[in-house]
């Protein structure tokens, strides 16, 4: 068989990891295994290169993808579906594997509903696809933002201010709220909880009436969407290849508030796409060679439609259709745990 594989959508550790695993299972089984460059593009631009032992000789421990990726979406292309089928079939691919999120995993969904065999594997470092307990990235992003935190706390307490660290996370907080119950952190906003700037400040000034002169808090960029005090309008914002309004910078926002309302003096750092590059994780490497020769077993099976999963343990297989009905926002017993230390 020849097999196409493609990474799309944002990069992330672990990526490399999964592209060994497929190469190497999908040559021990007999299988040609050849590299789509740039995501989907490639397919359009015929951008293809061969995926051997030597191509991906040691990269399990490399950040990013040696495949190139974008946010290309071929179905937003003037006849794009036919352009994609005209594509697969003159390349003679019997099979993609689509490593993507969940904007990625929906145009994958749309290529089985042509008829492409196709089957996903899911990526992410926000952790919001649905039916995989974790996704690769997700580690590696929480360890360096918890190290954020660590390095803030020590300059937050020297210099008694309040420290906001502004992490990823579109319309999820896990890596805020991970890296934030790692990092010890005594606020953490998030798309999925309403919260208030005051109730925030509230618990700022009960940690200075018992002594705590400096606090930390950690924010998703996405919760810029929920502060009632903050308004947003996506339309002024610049948009990604997606379409999607380009987040980041609501710290700055609460910054001012805070200071406002309690006259500490607070600094901002946004993370930004520092938590998504280097070095993945050994828990990502793993997660990610795992699924990388999972995939070509789904081939193999001809378990077309379908993405793989992490569930406990294990690695699995669903409908793509059902990791992206609705997004995996966090488990708000997790979120309860964070909050007893909010006081
Ligand atoms: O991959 C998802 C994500 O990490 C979001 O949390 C974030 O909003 C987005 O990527 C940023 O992507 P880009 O680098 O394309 O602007």
């Amino acid at each position: 068989m020849k097999i196409g594989v493609l990474t799309s959508g944002g990069d992330c550790p672990g990526l490399n990891a999964v592209i060994r695993g497929i190469t190497r299972k999908g040559g021990q089984e007999g299988h040609e295994v050849v590299g789509i460059l740039n995501g989907w593009k490639g397919l359009f631009d015929e951008s293809y290169i061969t995926l051997d032992m030597k191509s991906v000789a040691g990269i399990v421990n490399r950040g990013g993808t040696i495949l190139g990726t974008s946010r290309f979406g071929p179905f937003q292309q003037e006849n794009g579906a036919e352009i994609l089928q005209h594509k697969v079939a003159r390349a003679e691919f019997d099979a993609i594997i689509a490593i993507g999120g969940e904007g990625s995993m929906h145009i994958a969904q749309q290529c089985h509903e042509l008829g492409i065999n196709i089957v996903g594997v899911p990526k992410t470092i926000d952790n919001d696809l649905s039916g995989t307990d974790y996704t690769f990235g997700f580690d590696t992003a929480v360890q360096i933002a918890t190290e954020a935190i660590d390095r803030l706390h020590t300059t937050a307490e020297s210099h008694h201010r309040v420290m906001i660290l502004e992490v990823m996370g579109r319309h999820a907080g896990w890596i805020a709220l991970y890296s934030g119950i790692a990092g010890g952190a005594d606020s953490i906003i998030i798309p999925e909880m309403k919260v208030k700037i005051d109730e925030v400040c509230e618990v700022l000034k009960s940690r200075y009436k018992r002594g705590k002169l400096f606090s930390i808090i950690v924010v998703a960029e996405g919760a810029e969407y929920l502060l009632e005090e903050m308004k947003v309008e996506d339309s002024e914002k610049k948009k990604d290849e997606f379409g999607r309004a380009r987040l980041g910078g609501i710290s700055y926002f609460l910054a001012n508030e805070i200071e406002k309302k309690t006259g500490f003096e607070t600094r901002t750092t946004i993370l930004g796409h520092v938590q998504r590059g280097g070095v993945p994780t050994a828990f990502d490497r793993v997660l990610g060679t795992r699924f990388g020769i999972y995939s070509v077993e789904m081939i193999i099976d001809k378990k077309f439609g379908r993405m793989c999963a992490l569930q406990g343990s294990d690695i699995k297989d669903i409908p793509i259709q059902d990791a992206i009905g609705k997004l995996k926002t966090v488990d708000l017993n997790i979120y309860k745990a964070a909050k007893v230390f909010f006081k």
